[in-house]
């Protein structure tokens, strides 16, 4: 295992996403960029953007300032005539209710065929996703209402020495799910590595557990991991996976490093089909290296007791590339920022305020 420094992972953010955000890659390797970024960050905490008490007499450096921090502390007089305005909470998206998990693994998808001829197969797709998904994403009530998928991330697998891609998982919200199976076989990614055909594209209904306590930043402490883990035949498990549930679910709370996770289920048409039966684990985590993601993999209660009859663990790219970040800042991605014009210019709601499904 190769040390997994940041300089590698930079390059390989920088490898995967080189067609799509060229300038992006400068970003990362750039040190100009990020003296930049500092001295702003600087500027904005000298006036106690964290909320954190700050006076003048701390420091003489604002003494000559004296108008502007009276101006400044007059923002906090409680007869300040600015209105409040309420906001309302974010509404729920159309697509939303029920949770979905797609993934490939292109050497399975398609046999016999060099590695690194796969992993640039899979690049040579990334603008079209980014566009796909970014296009089915940008409704409101009166523009684009026929998409009926929300893609909520869009993550490629990354092979253990960070240097290529492997795969791709996708996590798809929709009220049904033929709407899925359709948004996918014509996804130019799914479709250039299977044609269209989805017969080998495992996907599930994913039973999100939403906690705080399991949405620990991605990256943190380590590289971002997918654990894919599913059950031995019911003849061999039993009742294991019941057996488990709470022990894992605590291992999983100690840890601190999961950074979401939940069990796969059957993608069965209806949420509430009682043949909907978990069939696995889907487990995001961070970790240090190779090594470490195997043994917290390997750690699970469920694992140790024998409940998977195939665990994977792959590093993946952080880098969402639904295109839902897209940044505004033309000298850091440019390229992005073009295709919001050209969203913006095809009619598309492109504003974060015309779209408050996707801002949650
Ligand atoms: C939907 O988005 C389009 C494009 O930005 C905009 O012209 C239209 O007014 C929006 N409709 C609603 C209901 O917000």
């Amino acid at each position: 295992m190769l040390p997994l420094s940041s300089f590698i992972r930079s390059t390989v953010l920088a490898f995967v996403l080189s067609r799509l955000c060229q300038t992006a890659a400068f970003q990362l390797s750039n040190p100009f960029r990020s003296v930049a970024f500092a001295s702003k960050t600087v500027v904005a905490s000298s006036f106690a953007a964290d909320g954190s008490e700050y006076s003048s007499k701390d420091s003489s450096e604002f003494e000559d300032d004296e108008d502007g921090n009276k101006d400044f502390g007059r923002n906090y007089r409680d007869d300040d005539e600015t209105p409040t305005v309420e906001l309302g909470p974010v509404p729920m998206s159309k697509n939303a209710g029920n949770r979905f998990v797609a993934v490939l693994w292109d050497a399975e998808l398609v046999k016999g065929k060099d590695p690194l001829d796969l992993h640039y197969d899979h690049i040579q797709t990334t603008d079209d996703h980014v566009m796909y998904c970014r296009k089915a994403n940008l409704y409101n009530k009166t523009f684009n209402t026929d998409s009926m998928v929300d893609i909520l991330w869009s993550l490629p697998l990354l092979s253990s020495d960070l240097q290529r891609v492997i795969g791709h998982a996708m996590c798809l919200e929709s009220t049904r799910l033929d709407y899925v199976q359709n948004f996918l076989a014509e996804d130019p990614t799914v479709k250039t590595i299977t044609g269209g055909d989805l017969t080998n594209v495992p996907l599930y209904r994913w039973r999100h557990i939403r906690d705080y306590s399991l949405r620990i930043d991605d990256g943190r402490d380590g590289y971002p991991c997918m654990c894919f883990a599913l059950d031995d035949d019911p003849e061999y498990v039993k009742n294991l996976r019941e057996e488990t549930v709470r022990e894992n679910l605590e291992y999983l709370i100690r840890s601190e490093r999961v950074i979401a996770a939940g069990p796969l289920h059957m993608p069965t048409e209806f949420k509430d089909d009682p043949s909907s039966n978990p069939m696995g684990d889907l487990i995001m985590f961070n970790a240090k290296s190779r090594d470490d993601a195997i043994e917290f993999a390997e750690g699970l209660p469920s694992a140790e007791e024998g409940l998977y009859k195939d665990m994977r663990v792959h590093f993946y790219n952080s880098l969402d590339i639904t295109g839902k970040f897209v940044s505004e800042d033309p000298l850091r991605d440019s390229p992005c920022e073009q295709m919001k014009e050209a969203l913006e210019h095809w009619g598309y709601p492109v504003g974060d305020d015309q779209t408050p499904h996707l801002n949650f």
